[in-house]
């Protein structure tokens, strides 16, 4: 089994407070694990942990180069000046580059068009509805080809076609030997991947394996 994450007593903290106290956690390719969690228990303070946005104070994070990350959508900057097409071009480029190819941008086109936004690629993020912007988004994340992909509560104010077409797109990335790891809040969600494993975190530990 190739390993796409491997996160080993991690510790994060928020001034002294430690928010994720000795999570471990091992994801393999193919393979998709659910976070579930009551408000506040620390969810989103491990995705950002596992996709290196905040630093740990103790314990390890080893994970594939080629990791996409969808914040929960409340983070994310609706006025900020930017086309559709913009942002998900965004997500073809590692490390960052000046210029787009042309194989960059025919991945953008077509995670557009597995989203229903190809005709929304010209418009700026701001005259988008919640629902549009969410889709956005995940075209960024999956038009890179990721090998670990973290999704902080994508299904939260999804309609139900979307979210059967998330679903769709992320049975798609399983097959191709993507890691999935998605915090949700719906319990309904993890019996929608049959193969899916679920941790259950409380105060910032695992407090549950379902
Ligand atoms: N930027 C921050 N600064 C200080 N405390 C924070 C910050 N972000 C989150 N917290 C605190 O960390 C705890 C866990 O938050 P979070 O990881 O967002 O939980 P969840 O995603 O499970 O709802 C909460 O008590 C929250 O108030
Ligand atoms: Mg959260």
């Amino acid at each position: 089994m190739t390993e796409r994450l491997k996160l080993t007593d991690a510790v994060i903290k928020y001034g002294d407070i430690p928010i994720v106290n000795g999570v471990s956690l091992t994801v393999n390719a193919g393979e998709m694990i659910f976070i579930t969690g009551a408000n506040g228990s620390g969810k989103s303070t491990l995705t950002k942990g596992i996709a290196g946005l905040l630093p740990l104070s103790s314990g390890t994070v080893e994970r594939t180069p080629l990791m996409s990350y969808v914040p929960q959508y409340e983070e994310a900057d609706r006025d900020f000046p930017a086309r559709v097409s913009e942002i998900v071009l965004t997500g073809t480029q590692r490390p960052y580059k000046l210029f787009t190819s042309r194989s960059d941008r025919k991945n953008a086109f077509d995670a557009m068009k597995a989203l229903g936004i190809d005709g929304l690629a010209d418009k700026q993020i701001k005259t988008l509805s919640g629902g549009q912007l969410r889709r956005v988004f995940l075209a960024r994340a999956i038009c890179g080809k990721p090998e670990l992909l973290l999704l902080d509560e994508p299904c939260a104010g999804l309609d139900a076609q979307s979210h059967e077409e998330l679903f769709a797109i992320i049975r798609g990335l399983l097959a191709d030997g993507c890691a999935v790891v998605m915090v949700t809040h719906d319990i309904s969600d993890i019996d929608l991947i049959s193969e899916g494993r679920s941790i259950r975190i409380s105060g910032g530990r695992i407090a549950g394996y379902e």
